[in-house]
C-alpha cells in the first residue's frame, strides 16, 4: 500500500470517472432513441442485456449527487449518436439532444466537467444494416454530421472531447465499427481501409471542432497495454517492438504528427494492402493533429519471440512470472503506467489525459449494505501514485477518470464484474431494485480528491487541508 508522500497533484488536476452511454444509461428505446449496434449484440445465457444498464437515464441526478459528494472535477461519458440520429442520417431527434443539454446542464452545476466521447463502440444499427459500419466513406461523412452538430449544440458546455474510444481496437474488433468482414475478397485490407477510414473521420471531427468550437480540445485515445520482451534476448526485444508498434504507436503517429509512419507502410505496400486514400485525405490528416492524448490503461503484457504467430494483434503474448492478475487474467501492473506515460511524453511532448483505469472484481453487499473492497482500493492508489512519480519526472498528465463511478455493465455484457465506488443493486438479470450503496472505496478517493492526490493511503481519518 501506497504511503503517504504529502505531495499533491498539479492545480486544477482533473480527478472523475468514466464510463459510456450504453454501458450506463438504459432506456435503450426511449427518447426516441434509434437501436445501435450495441442492442442488436447477441445476449449470452444468463447475461444481461443491454436495455436497462444502470438506468443512469433516469437516475442521473443521484449519480451525480454522488459524484459531487466525492469531489469529481470531471465526469467522462460518451453520447449515443442514435439518440441524436436514430437511424444515423435522417432527421436530428431533438428529446435526445435535449437529454444530453440536461445531462451536461446538471453536471456543470455541480462543478463536475464533462468529457465527452463521440463514439463508443455504438454505431446506429441501420448504418451497419445499410453500409457495412466504417467500411463505407459514406458513414465518415455522416459521422462528421453527427459531430458537427453536437459540437455546434454542446460546445459551449464541453471543453474535452474524445473522438473514438481505443481506436487501436479496430483492426482486431471491426464489428465495434459496425464492419462484418464476411465476403470480403481480403480480410486483412478491408481491416486496414476500415483503420483508414476511422483516421479520416477522426482528423474531420478534429477540424469541426477547431471551427465550430474555440478552445475545444480533441483527443486520439487508445487503449495502452505497456508491453515488455520476455527476455533480454534481442529477439524478444524486436518481437515487442513490433507488437508495440501495431498496437499503440501507429495510432498516436497518426493522431500526433498526422500522418502514417514508415514502420507500417513498407509492411502494407510490400502486401499491397495499403488503404485508398481519397484526395485530401493526406492534407486531412496533417492539418488536423489532436490537442491531448488520452489512454485507458488496466494491465501490460509480455511478449516472447517464440511464441509469436502473427495472430493476434499482440503476438507471442506470455504470462509474466512477476505480475498478479485480476479474476479475469489481467496483468495488474501498476509500474507499467509509468513507463507509458513515460514514453508518450517522450515521443509526443503532449498533455495526457488518463480517461480509464480500474479493477472489475465480482462483489455483493455485505450485512452493512456496503462493499470493503480494500483491493481496489490498493490497485488505485499504487496506480495513482506512479502517475505522481511520471509527474514528478517531468510528464505532463492533467487529468486521471477511473473506469467506472457507479457499478456497470461490463464490456462483455456481463454484470458480474463491478468496477464502481458505487454498488448497484442488481443482478445479472434480475433487476432488484437499482439502490445505489457507497462502498468503502468511495470515502478513500473522495479523500484523495480533497487532497489533490497528496494522501493516497487507505486510513480511515485524515485532515484535509
Ligand atoms: C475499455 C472500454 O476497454 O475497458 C470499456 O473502453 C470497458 O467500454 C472497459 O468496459 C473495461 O473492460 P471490461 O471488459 O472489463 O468491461
Amino acid at each position: 500500500m501506497v504511503k503517504n508522500n504529502e505531495k499533491a497533484f498539479p492545480e486544477g488536476f482533473f480527478w472523475g470517472g468514466a464510463v459510456t452511454s450504453f454501458q450506463t444509461e438504459g432506456a435503450w428505446n426511449e427518447g426516441g432513441k434509434g437501436p445501435s449496434i450495441v442492442d442488436a449484440r447477441p445476449v449470452k445465457e444468463g447475461q444481461s442485456d443491454w436495455k436497462t444498464a444502470v438506468d443512469f437515464y433516469h437516475r442521473y441526478k443521484e449519480d451525480i449527487a454522488l459524484f459531487k459528494e466525492m469531489g469529481f472535477n470531471a465526469y467522462r461519458t460518451s453520447i449515443s449518436w442514435s439518440r441524436i440520429f436514430p437511424d444515423g442520417e435522417g432527421e436530428v431527434n431533438e428529446e435526445g439532444l435535449q437529454f444530453y443539454d440536461d445531462l451536461f446542464d446538471e453536471m456543470i452545476a455541480n462543478g463536475i466537467q464533462p468529457v465527452i466521447t463521440l463514439y463508443h463502440f455504438d454505431l446506429p444499427l441501420a448504418l451497419r444494416e445499410k453500409y457495412n459500419g466504417f467500411a463505407s466513406r459514406e458513414v465518415v461523412n455522416l459521422f462528421d454530421r453527427y459531430a458537427r452538430t453536437v459540437f455546434k449544440r454542446y460546445g459551449h458546455k464541453v471543453k474535452y472531447w474524445l473522438t473514438f474510444n481505443e481506436q487501436n481496437l479496430v483492426l482486431t474488433n471491426p464489428d465495434f465499427w459496425g464492419v462484418k468482414l464476411d465476403g470480403a475478397e481480403n480480410e486483412e485490407a478491408l481491416k486496414y481501409q476500415v483503420t483508414h477510414n476511422a483516421f479520416i473521420a477522426h482528423a474531420k471531427a478534429v477540424k469541426s471542432l477547431h471551427e465550430l468550437v474555440p478552445g475545444g480540445q480533441m483527443a486520439g485515445m487508445v487503449t495502452y497495454m505497456t508491453t515488455y520482451p520476455n527476455t533480454c534476448k534481442p529477439e524478444d526485444a524486436i518481437a515487442n517492438m513490433k507488437a508495440k508498434e501495431l498496437l499503440v504507436d501507429f495510432y498516436f503517429d497518426v493522431f500526433a504528427h498526422g500522418e502514417y509512419p514508415s514502420y507500417v507502410t513498407s509492411d502494407l505496400k510490400r502486401k499491397g494492402i495499403m488503404p485508398q486514400f481519397e484526395e485530401g485525405d493526406a492534407a486531412l490528416l496533417k492539418e488536423n493533429t489532436v490537442d491531448y492524448l488520452s489512454i485507458s490503461y488496466y494491465q501490460s503484457q509480455t511478449v516472447s519471440a517464440e511464441k509469436a504467430d502473427g495472430k493476434w494483434l499482440i503476438s507471442g503474448v506470455t504470462p509474466n512470472p512477476g505480475l498478479k492478475t485480476n479474476e479475469w487474467g489481467w496483468a495488474i501492473d501498476p509500474i507499467g503506467l509509468r513507463v507509458c506515460l513515460k514514453d508518450m511524453y517522450a515521443r509526443y511532448r503532449l498533455p495526457i489525459f488518463i480517461t480509464e483505469n480500474g479493477i472489475g472484481v465480482r462483489e455483493e453487499l455485505n450485512e452493512n449494505n456496503t462493499v470493503e473492497d480494500d483491493y481496489r482500493i490498493e490497485y488505485l492508489s499504487e496506480h495513482i501514485n506512479q502517475v505522481k512519480l511520471a509527474i514528478e519526472e517531468g510528464v505532463d498528465v492533467f487529468g486521471y477518470l477511473t473506469w467506472g463511478s457507479t457499478d456497470l455493465i461490463s464490456s462483455g455484457g456481463s454484470f458480474e464484474k463491478r468496477y464502481g465506488f458505487v454498488f448497484v443493486n442488481r443482478g445479472e438479470t434480475d433487476l432488484r431494485d437499482l439502490k445505489r450503496y457507497k462502498k468503502k472505496s468511495f470515502d478513500w478517493y473522495k479523500k484523495v480528491i480533497a487532497t489533490n492526490g497528496a494522501d493516497l493511503s487507505s486510513k480511515e481519518s485524515v485532515s484535509v487541508k
